[in-house]
């Protein structure tokens, strides 16, 4: 079988070919990247030795290219992470969120119908479902959750989610879709949150902290979801939904405290900033269906997935310094300095 794994150098995408390539040695990856400023082509330095696998750098939204390399290629399964993924940036500038994120699904899925598919999956977020009340403990998001979502790039999320439905019941394109919560692990990149306060923590850096810290996320160790994408692969029901978590919330704040407690640093490193607009209050998945169906069950308890985490960060200082780039620093400074004149209502 040959994959084609798009958005395969960023973060989970890095995660999720690492762990294909050694499960399925009998299958060909093809990683697909345009290799923004979230991309890393050091992070697949390893698989590139790998005679299975493939790296080519392009644009999903470039509809020659893509046409060109499924006709070369001739893929049995599309596996689609590369997006925009990060909601400030969305906020600040949501152009390239809609290009990629929509037009560059549909581009995707056109192509799927023209050169004939096995599965077209796409990686889609609980965000999609816009949040829930803090003081609400017994809501969760399941698949029949209407969609509702707050930022530009939740939206583009939906809005793909949506046609690749739509694609799957006009045309029958055997597509798939996973929610997932948020993710933590190696290879993120530092401006989300738990890379970013280790990364601040080891410097002894302020670990700026959204409003009064209270948002609750529900976070899952990153190869728990690649398990879960590759189970939807081998027996997810063509055409549905699958919400992916392990019911694992916690507010930011204990978060960045469980940081600075296992890097041995101060709490007077945290400081509260000017929270995001419209940020969301609490995700929390019911993640009975694929619990059910599929007997997926997250592996890694969060205190092990931090510990393992923070060690990856403290051993690859490198990997971080190389991609604190200039251009890097200079969207930190735009998103965290003057806050209030930007964010502030
Ligand atoms: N990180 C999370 O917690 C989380 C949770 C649920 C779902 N997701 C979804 O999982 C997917 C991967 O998330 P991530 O955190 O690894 O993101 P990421 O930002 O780390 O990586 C995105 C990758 O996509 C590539 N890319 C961006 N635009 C592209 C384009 N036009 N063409 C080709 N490649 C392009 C980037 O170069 C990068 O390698 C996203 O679709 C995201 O919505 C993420």
């Amino acid at each position: 079988m040959k994959v084609i794994v798009t958005g395969g150098a960023g973060f989970i995408g890095t995660n999720f070919i690492y762990y294909v390539l050694e499960k399925h040695p009998e299958n060909e990856y093809i990683c697909l990247d345009k290799l923004t400023y979230a991309g890393n082509l050091t992070n697949l330095e390893e698989a590139i030795k790998n005679p299975r696998f493939k790296f080519v750098k392009g644009d999903i939204a470039d509809r020659d290219l893509i046409y060109r390399l499924f006709a070369e290629e001739r893929p049995d399964q599309i596996v689609n992470f590369a997006a925009e993924s990060h909601v400030d940036r969305s906020v600040l500038f949501p152009d390239e969120f809609l290009r990629t994120n929509i037009t560059g699904v549909g581009v995707l899925l056109d192509a799927c119908r023209k050169y004939g598919i096995e599965r077209f999956h796409q990686v889609s977020t609980d965000e999609v479902y816009g949040d829930l009340p803090l003081d609400r403990k017994d809501l969760f998001f399941t698949e029949d959750t209407p969609l509702n979502p707050s930022s530009p790039y939740s939206s583009s999320k939906a809005s793909a989610d949506l046609i690749a439905l739509a694609y799957h019941r006009t045309y029958g394109l055997p597509v798939t879709i996973s929610r997932c919560s948020n993710n933590y692990g190696a290879y993120q990149f530092p401006e989300k949150l738990i890379p970013l306060m280790i990364y601040n923590a080891m410097h002894d850096i302020e670990l700026p902290v959204y409003g009064e810290g209270i948002n609750v996320r529900d976070w899952l160790f990153v190869e728990d979801h690649c398990i879960a994408i590759d189970l939807i692969l081998q027996s997810g029901k063509i055409g549905e939904v699958y919400n992916v978590g392990g019911h694992n919330e916690k507010q930011n704040i204990e978060v960045v405290k469980a940081i600075l407690k296992a890097t041995n640093k101060p709490k007077t490193l945290i400081k509260y900033v000017t929270d995001r607009p419209g940020h969301d209050l609490r995700y929390a998945i019911d993640p009975e269906k694929i619990w059910n169906e599929l007997g997926w069950k997250p592996l890694t308890p969060f205190e092990k997935g931090i510990e393992q985490t923070i060690k990856w960060y403290l051993e690859n200082v490198e990997w971080m310094k190389d991609i604190m780039t200039g251009e890097y620093e200079k969207y930190y400074s735009e998103v965290y300095n003057n806050r209030e004149e930007k964010f502030g209502r």
